[in-house]
């Protein structure tokens, strides 16, 4: 990005839409339920509403306004910034670890990706109508079982995401969110409304918010960080990226609010969609990772009008990762092409091909290749876990650690329009609430 002109944001909207299309994706839907199905629902909802709300907003702002000040890409902006504040080019590390985890994640989102591109197809062929729980269990295993099938949706969504990125129609694509998120929300409500005739509403309510703090443990908590982290796209230089587009005129606090809340009301929707079905049919809701495609056909398959909702919401469940992907690939991509001869178009072949070997690593883990490669966990299980609750939050932690302990205290006030009191909670927040907080789930959690 920093080889062309450093063009603006045209307008706020824009900027919210970007950021936005980055943060909403399978992480809202895929990810948020099956690890509140895992994790015990209501001890996990609320640690990670507080993540949030205690972490995500202040690195949230925090990233974009390093970007916007750097006016470069996360590295160089880092390492710029830190010489200029009299402090060491090292802070730059937390610019490539970014680089690192944007790889790492993409790697396993685009097989996830797959999946929904799968069901998608699936909805049209009418795989799904009328079909038991057994039925789409089934249906589910044979898409896990088959490596061919796996590589080839896997394969779909990649070279989804490199054409998009190559062609440098991310900005269309962002435009177009503004008519698929709504009707990602609309969809959500109508399947939060068919788990209202299920009878199992009030048990989900009770599931997800009356908390059980038994289930609560340094794991649970550590998932729910790392959640955090992943569903706002922190702690990977995405928004620092995002935030060297941004005009001076855009208010970063009122910002991150807009963004937050549109991205968390959508994962407690699809909560609310999600646990009502795996209630009724009695199904298990730590079923793992295949939680949203056990359980969502099974409401299409069974309503009125199912085959066409199945369809458009897996369509849009599909755009809404395309959408991410895309913000995953481009530091990659750029991160090649600042290093390499490389063209743009070749930077991104050459970052998507890597990114594809390693999503074929990661399929294989459901089936012919589940045995543990590290701390237990397979190739899948491991990126998913040591990106999530390792290495963003270390890195979210790098950047809200620079903003509130290396940047001139009264700039950064400024910047945000912040004074008196409401300046003190930043400062206080910034400076040692959110890093002492993830400090402590660490701890917490290696001490078991
Ligand atoms: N935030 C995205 C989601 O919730 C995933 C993502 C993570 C995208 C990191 C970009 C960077 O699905
Ligand atoms: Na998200």
């Amino acid at each position: 990005m920093s080889k062309l002109v450093h063009a603006q944001w045209s307008s706020k909207m824009g900027f919210v839409l970007a950021a936005t299309g980055s943060a909403v994706g399978l992480g809202n839907i895929w990810r948020f339920s099956y690890l509140v199905g895992d994790n015990g629902g209501a001890a996990f909802v609320l640690v990670y509403l507080a993540c949030v709300a205690v972490v995500g907003l202040p690195v949230l702002v925090a990233e974009w306004l390093i970007g916007r000040r750097g006016q470069k890409n996360p590295i160089n902006a880092m390492s710029e910034l830190a010489s200029k504040n009299g402090h060491p080019k090292a802070w730059a590390l937390v610019g490539a670890s970014g680089v690192v985890a944007a790889f790492l994640i993409l790697s396993f989102y685009s097989v996830i990706g797959g999946w929904s591109l799968s069901y998608t197809l699936g909805s049209v062929i009418g795989t799904f109508t009328g079909q038991d729980a057994d039925g789409v269990a089934a249906t589910f295993d044979g898409l896990l079982g088959n490596p061919g099938l796996l590589l080839l949706w896997h394969t779909a969504f990649m070279v989804l995401v490199v054409w998009i990125v190559a062609r440098g129609v991310t900005k269309g694509l962002e435009s177009a969110a503004r008519i698929m998120m709504p009707a990602l929300v609309v969809l959500l409500l109508v399947l939060v409304g068919y788990g209202m005739t299920t009878g199992y509403f009030g048990e989900t309510l009770a599931f997800m918010f009356r908390p059980d703090w038994s289930a609560l443990s340094g794991d649970v908590v550590l998932a729910a960080m790392g959640q955090a982290f992943f569903t706002l796209s922190l702690g990977m230089g995405i928004m620092m990226a995002y935030g060297s587009y941004l005009g001076e005129d855009v208010k970063l606090l009122g910002t991150a609010r807009t963004v937050i809340i549109l991205d968390t009301g959508i994962a407690l929707l699809a909560g609310l969609a999600i646990f009502p079905i795996v209630f009724a049919n009695g199904l298990s809701a730590s079923e793992g990772p295949g939680l949203i495609f056990v359980t969502l056909p099974l409401a299409f398959g069974n309503m009125t009008g199912g085959a066409l909702l199945g369809l458009t919401f897996f369509l849009l469940l599909t755009f809404a990762a395309l959408t991410s992907a895309i913000s995953l690939l481009e530091p990659v991509v750029e991160f090649v092409e600042e290093r390499t001869p490389f063209s743009r178009v070749m930077a991104t072949l050459a970052g998507g091909m890597a990114v594809w070997v390693l999503g074929i690593a990661a399929l294989m883990s459901f089936n012919i290749w589940p045995v543990p490669i590290m701390f237990g966990l397979n190739v899948f299980d491991f990126l998913d876990t040591f990106t999530s609750r390792i290495l963003l939050p270390l890195t979210g932690l790098g950047a809200i650690v620079f903003v509130a302990w290396c940047l001139d205290r009264r700039s950064v006030a400024d910047e945000l329009n912040l004074s008196g009191g409401s300046e003190q909670l930043w400062h206080i927040v910034g400076r040692y609430v959110a890093p002492l907080g993830v400090l402590l789930v660490f701890i917490n959690s290696l001490m078991g």
